[in-house]
């Protein structure tokens, strides 16, 4: 790979799309999800929609769904010891299990995957209620994490068939929709990830990011994004790269012990609202130096912002040639050093804020130091 910043045309994608109209959902698999809902509840602000647990019929495991205008989380836990999700989370910690991807046709988009070579989770399923007709289909991606196909064209329910509605409002912060989610593989498999979504999916490389781009005075990465052409779903993925000490990836790959999901994020229509309410409500996020905003206005220009505002709050900004872009990250959202949240406003700039990749690694190296494993 080269220094330059690489994008491709969309033309020169040679596989058929599989069409995805969106992201359908997150699901998380926790060790508590009643806590963990209190969490997304009351700090995010997300309301809770749908419940499915014992008292719905379910024996296994149990799942809350929270919604927050377009975004939905599923927080599902194991109810007994031998369970998957049990599994999961003794091995990853809490993380994400399933990046849902909502279709129009769940069936065809799982055999046209299979036959792309995609390995088949769980097989389409039709499920029927009173509230309509749900499909689902389920094909592996990185480490445990799995990508559903999630039909609900025709339902018209709570979430899914087996969840009953839930109504526990979150007071909401603003966030609208997902933006982007990123994927941690190991050394030098990015390219192999990066082809499994060009084969299987037909999505294209929107943008790929070298070690030069992503790199400090200790540590590196490299990563590429991958997208469809609606521009709707964006996934980029990170690989390590070999520098002078442990790179913030290899330091996810330690604790969560595999690939996986290492950031969701999600955007805003007034990120120092959101980020503001976050803060009051405990969400911890990462710092800057004050040097930062000393060089801001030399390095993006003009912004309808109030430079000393963003400054207060740690929002970052970055320009490209169709406009700008504001982003701050959350610490790790969970005990182990592995996933956070970005909260991300566009004014116009698509790209994923690479003149703040420097800044930012920075403040992560800063927390893998306190944690002793830079
Ligand atoms: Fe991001």
């Amino acid at each position: 790979m080269t220094s330059e910043t690489v994008e491709r045309q969309v033309e020169n994608t040679a596989v058929e799309e599989i069409p995805i109209e969106g992201f359908d959902f997150i699901e998380f698999y926790v060790g508590n999800a009643l806590q963990a809902s209190y969490y997304y509840n009351r700090g995010f602000g997300f309301d809770v929609v749908a419940y499915s647990g014992l008292e719905t019929g379910e024996r296994n495991r149990v799942s809350y769904v929270l919604r927050q205008n377009k975004v939905q989380l599923i927080l599902t836990s194991g109810l007994n010891p031998n369970s998957e999700i049990g599994h999961h989370v003794l091995q990853h910690g809490d993380g994400v299990k399933n990046v849902g991807l909502r279709v129009k046709d769940a069936r065809k988009a799982y055999e046209t995957a299979l036959s792309r070579g995609a390995e088949g989770v769980a097989a389409p399923v039709e499920q029927e209620d009173k509230d309509g007709r749900f499909v689902t289909a389920t094909i592996k991606t990185y480490g445990d994490t799995v990508h559903t196909f999630v039909q609900r064209r025709e339902y018209t329910g709570a979430f899914a068939p087996g969840f009953k509605a839930v109504e526990k409002k979150g007071e909401t912060t603003g966030l609208l929709i997902i933006d982007h989610v990123v994927g941690n593989v190991e050394c030098e498999r990015m390219i192999d990830w990066v082809q499994f979504y060009e084969r299987v999916f037909g999505f294209y490389v929107y943008q790929g990011f070298d070690a030069k781009d992503i790199s400090t005075e200790y540590s590196a990465l490299v990563s590429k994004v991958m997208a469809n052409k609606g521009g709707s779903i964006k996934l980029p993925i990170n690989e390590p790269y070999p520098g002078k000490r442990k790179s913030q990836i290899q330091e996810y790959l330690d604790y969560y012990t595999a690939p996986g999901v290492q950031h969701i994020a999600i955007s805003t229509a007034d990120i120092i609202k959101t980020v503001a309410h976050l803060r009051d409500r405990g969400i911890d996020f990462l710092t800057v130096p004050r040097s930062y905003y000393d060089m801001l206005s030399e390095r993006v220009g003009k912004i309808d912002e109030d430079i000393e505002e963003l400054a207060s709050l740690g929002i970052l900004v970055d320009r490209e040639s169709e406009g700008y872009l504001l982003q701050i990250f959350t610490k790790p959202v969970e005990d182990r050093p592995t996933l956070f949240f970005e909260v991300i406003q566009r004014k116009g700039a698509k790209g994923f804020g690479k003149g703040n990749f420097k800044a930012l690694f920075e403040s992560i190296e800063r927390e893998q130091a306190v944690r002793g494993n830079l």
